[in-house]
């Protein structure tokens, strides 16, 4: 039966375009013993999914088959098996795709999420920690794939420790820091909602860097404009002299002064110091509109 499919597929591909095309549909039942496998032709990506598992011989001879088609004009095939718990993803031949910053690499994924795995509008922040971590203790705050910790850790810091409410996304930034061959033994990965999880987050400080990057709008998680102060009462209790806090704003709506009166209100210790450029790339029109990183020190 496998050569029957594997004549289909290459069947399917003669014509091959670049438009998105399904050349083998498993799930509709036309191939007895094969509901489990679905494959698609987008552009020059091969995307095999494996709904269920099956006879691992079966398994085995249709991954080597697919890997056979590099040579129909695709560049890299992923497959997804999605019977695993949260559908692991894997390369079977092409690049891996990762973003390169400043000699750093970071994983992305465009199959999953909205998001690609790397905000490139933060680059300006990841240099202004790679200059100021240096044998620090560092807290970063909604740390989503760890990119500041990736830069921290290269740079000499002491320990990181990223808070993410996503445990997906911290698996892909411990993969970020072994993409990097760099250890996780100095580096922790709390799976927590920040809001409910300050004894947790206390119990490594105190903290010489912090980072704060939130989301602006997150329904349910976090919304900027009545959830940020909460984060910078809490500053106190986190840090000790000279700490430095980097606190990140990317609303279109809530300017830098925001931010700078939440300090006033409730973190009355800690002086105001810059705003840090944007990327050239990311500039606008109207600076307040865009990323806002505000750099406090305490007295
Ligand atoms: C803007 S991203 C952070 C980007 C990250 N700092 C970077 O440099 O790539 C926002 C992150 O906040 C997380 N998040 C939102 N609300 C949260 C909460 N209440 N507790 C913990 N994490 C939260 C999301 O899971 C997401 O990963």
């Amino acid at each position: 039966m496998i050569e029957v499919v594997q004549t289909e597929i290459l069947a399917n591909l003669e014509n091959k375009s670049r438009e998105f095309t399904r050349i083998f549909h498993g799930r509709g039942g036309c191939f007895k013993g094969f509901e489990f496998l679905t494959i698609d032709s987008i552009d020059t990506l091969l995307f095999v999914v494996f709904f269920d598992k099956c006879d691992e011989t079966i398994e085995n001879e249709l991954v080597e088959f697919l890997k056979t088609l590099k040579t129909k004009g695709f560049n890299t095939a992923i497959l997804q098996r999605r019977y695993v718990s949260k559908a692991p993803s894997e390369v079977l031949f092409g690049e891996s795709t990762h973003a390169i910053e400043n000699g750093l690499k970071y994983h992305l994924s465009f199959l999953n999420h909205q998001n690609i795995g790397f905000f490139a509008d933060m680059k300006k922040g990841r240099e202004f920690v790679a200059q100021n971590c240096r044998g620090k203790n560092v807290l970063n705050l909604f740390s989503y794939t760890c990119s500041f910790s990736v830069v921290a850790l290269y740079h000499g810091a002491k320990q990181v420790v990223n808070v993410d409410m996503s445990k997906a996304a911290l698996n892909t930034g411990r993969d970020n820091h072994y993409l990097n061959d760099l250890q996780t033994n100095c580096v922790k990965f709390l799976p927590f909602n920040i809001l409910k999880s300050w004894s947790k987050i206390r119990k490594f400080a105190p903290y010489d860097l912090i980072i704060i990057d939130p989301p602006s709008f997150q329904k349910g998680s976090f919304i900027a404009s009545k959830d940020y102060s909460k984060i910078i009462r809490r500053l106190g209790e986190l840090s000790c002299e000279n700490t430095q806090v980097m606190a990140c704003l990317n609303d279109p709506i809530l300017d830098e002064r925001f931010v700078q009166t939440l300090f006033e209100e409730n973190a009355r210790e800690f002086v105001f110091e810059k705003r840090l450029d944007n990327a050239e790339s990311f500039k606008s029109l109207n600076e307040n509109r865009s990323l806002k990183n505000l750099i406090f020190r305490r007295k």
